[in-house]
C-alpha cells in the first residue's frame, strides 16, 4: 500500500525501523531469564514469534532455533476474530495515530468517535427492540470488567425490592478472574481472598438428551427459577461454556429462561466474551439463538487484539450504574474504539456512502471485503473450513477423538483414553505439544478448543490438518504406550 509505505520508508535505519535491534543479548538468554522477570503464569516460553498475518505467525522454536510457521487455531487466545495484523484495523489506528486527534479522554469529556462506536453498537440490537431500548457502557477494560459490572447493573436496578437477593450461574462456567466474576464461575482456583457470598447459587449445567429433549436436570431448575423467581435479581449464562468442553447450551433451554426472567423480573445476562463479535456468525448471541438477554458482557474480539477494551449492552432498566463503578481509566484510551468502528467495518461492511471513500490505493481484494462485510462474504467459508479438518481428523484418529462440540468458530474435539472415555489428561497434552508442531490450540477440559479466526485460508487449514495430525500422533502413541 504505497501512501503507507512512503511514512515506513522514512523509519528505516532510525530508532523507529521495526527492524532496529532491542535487545542486547539472544533469545535463549531472554528465556533463561524469565524466573526473574515474570510472574507465573505470564513468561513467554516455548517460541519466539517475528511477524505473522491472518492465522500464521512467523515464529521459531526456542530449544533449537530451527523456523516455524505456526497456524493459530485459537486466535491467540480467542481474541484476535481477524487473525494477526488485520491491515484495515492496522491503517484506520494508524490514521488516527499520525491525526493530532485526543489519543485518551476521560468519560467526562466527549468525542465524535465515542458516539459513532455507541450508536454502531447499539444498532446491532436494534431487531430486539424499539431505538432507545438499549444503552451501552464502552468503559471496561477485560472481559471480567464487564461481568462485575453487569452484575453491578442487576443489583442496583434490584435494589428497591429488598428480597432479591440472589443470583443463579451455572455448573461448567467461567466468567473471569476478578473477584466477583470468579465467584459466580465453577471454575475456581480454591481459596479466594475471601469466603464465597452465600447468595450465589450454582445450577447443572442445561443440556439435551440423546433425543434432543431437555434433561429431566435441566427442567427442574427451569422449575426451580421459576418457583423461586422473586428471590433472584439476575441469572448469568456463557452461551457456550468452552471451558466445559465447548459445550453449547441448548437453545430451548434459553428460551424458556428468557421466557421465566421475564415473567419473574429477572435480570437475563449473557457473557458473551467467546462467542460475540463473529465468531458464531453474528455480532451478539442473541441473533442466534433468537433469545434476547437484558445485559450482554462483550469483550475479546471487540477490538481483535487491537486494544484492550469491554462493554456491556443492557436494557434501559438496568442504565443506572452505581460509583465508583462503570469507568475504568484504561478504558480511556481511544485505540480500542478505533478498532472497535475498524472491526464492525470488516464484519458488516462499511456505510455504503463512506465505502465511496476509500483509497483507490487499496488493494481491490480488501476493498470488496470492506463492502460486502466479512460475515456476509466468509463466514460460511471459514466455517466450512472448520467442518472438514474436524472430518478428517475425527476419521484419521477415531480412537482418540470423540464427538464435536461447539458452533460456528468455536469448536472443540474431546480426547478420548483408550477405553473411550473422555480425557481431560490427554486435552492438556495436546495443548502442550501442538505449539512444536506448528499449530496453536488450548485445552478446554476433557476437550481441545479451536476458535480460528474468520480469515483462516485454504492453505492456513491445511497446514493446520497436518500439524494436527502430527500433534495427535504423538499424543496417541504415548496414551497407547501407557
Ligand atoms: C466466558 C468468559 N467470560 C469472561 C472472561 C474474562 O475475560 P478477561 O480475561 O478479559 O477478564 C473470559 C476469559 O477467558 C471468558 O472466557
Amino acid at each position: 500500500m504505497p501512501a503507507g509505505q512512503a511514512v515506513v520508508a522514512r523509519l528505516e535505519g532510525t530508532c523507529l525501523d521495526p527492524a532496529w535491534p532491542r535487545l542486547a543479548a539472544g533469545r535463549q538468554e531472554q528465556f533463561d531469564s524469565n524466573a526473574i522477570l515474570f510472574s507465573g503464569g505470564s513468561a513467554p516460553r516455548d517460541v519466539w514469534a517475528e511477524s505473522g498475518l491472518g492465522a500464521t505467525i512467523d515464529a521459531s522454536v526456542v530449544a533449537t532455533g530451527s523456523p516455524l510457521a505456526l497456524i493459530d487455531l485459537c486466535s491467540m487466545t480467542a481474541n484476535t476474530i481477524l487473525g494477526i495484523n488485520d491491515p484495515w484495523v492496522k491503517l484506520k489506528q494508524t490514521a488516527y495515530l499520525l491525526s493530532s486527534r485526543p489519543h485518551y479522554l476521560t468519560a467526562r469529556i466527549g468525542n465524535d468517535l465515542t458516539y459513532r462506536v455507541a450508536r454502531r453498537i447499539l444498532g446491532c440490537f436494534d431487531r430486539f427492540g424499539e431505538p432507545g431500548d438499549f444503552v451501552v457502557n464502552l468503559r471496561q477494560c477485560n472481559g471480567s470488567d464487564a461481568v462485575e459490572l453487569a452484575l453491578h447493573a442487576a443489583w442496583k436496578a434490584a435494589s428497591s425490592t429488598p428480597g432479591r437477593t440472589r443470583l443463579a450461574t451455572f455448573r461448567g462456567s467461567y466468567h473471569g478472574e476478578n473477584l466477583t466474576a470468579n465467584w459466580v464461575s465453577e471454575h475456581q482456583p480454591g481459596t479466594l481472598l475471601a469466603d464465597k457470598p452465600d447468595n450465589v447459587v450454582f445450577f447443572p449445567t442445561p443440556r439435551v438428551d440423546e433425543a434432543g429433549e431437555l434433561t429431566d436436570d435441566t427442567l427442574a431448575t427451569l422449575a426451580a427459577l421459576d418457583q423461586a423467581g422473586d428471590g433472584y435479581f439476575a441469572i448469568i449464562v456463557e452461551p457456550i461454556q468452552w471451558r466445559n468442553s465447548v459445550h453449547v447450551i441448548p437453545f430451548e433451554f434459553l428460551r424458556r429462561l428468557r421466557d421465566v426472567c421475564t415473567r419473574r423480573s429477572i435480570c437475563l445476562i449473557f457473557d458473551e466474551m467467546q462467542n460475540a463479535f463473529g465468531y458464531t456468525g453474528t455480532i451478539s448471541f442473541a441473533e442466534n439463538c433468537g433469545v434476547c438477554p437484558d445485559i450482554s458482557a462483550i469483550s475479546k474480539a471487540l477490538t481483535s487484539g487491537h486494544g484492550s477494551l469491554a462493554i456491556i449492552v443492557a436494557r434501559r432498566a438496568f442504565r443506572e450504574i452505581e460509583g465508583p463503578f462503570g469507568a475504568k481509566s484504561n478504558s480511556g484510551n481511544m485505540l480500542p474504539l478505533v478498532a472497535v468502528d475498524a472491526v464492525l467495518d470488516r464484519l458488516l461492511g462499511m456505510d455504503p456512502a463512506e465505502a465511496e471513500a476509500l483509497p483507490d490505493w487499496l488493494p481491490p481484494a480488501l476493498a470488496a471485503q470492506l463492502r460486502t462485510g466479512l460475515l456476509a462474504a466468509e463466514y460460511e467459508h471459514a466455517v466450512a473450513l472448520i467442518d472438514d479438518m474436524l472430518a478428517e481428523l475425527r476419521r484419521r484418529f477415531p480412537s482418540l477423538i470423540g464427538a464435536p462440540r461447539g458452533l460456528g468458530l468455536v469448536r472443540g474435539l474431546v480426547m478420548l483414553e483408550a477405553d473411550g472415555q473422555p480425557s481431560a489428561r490427554l486435552a492438556a497434552l495436546v495443548a502442550k505439544v501442538c505449539l512444536l508442531h506448528g499449530v496453536y490450540v488450548r485445552q478446554a477440559d476433557t476437550a481441545v478448543l479451536l476458535k480460528p479466526c474468520l480469515v483462516l485460508s485454504r492453505t492456513e487449514a491445511d497446514a493446520a490438518l497436518a500439524a494436527l495430525s502430527r500433534t495427535f500422533e504423538e499424543v496417541l502413541s504415548l496414551r497407547d504406550k501407557d
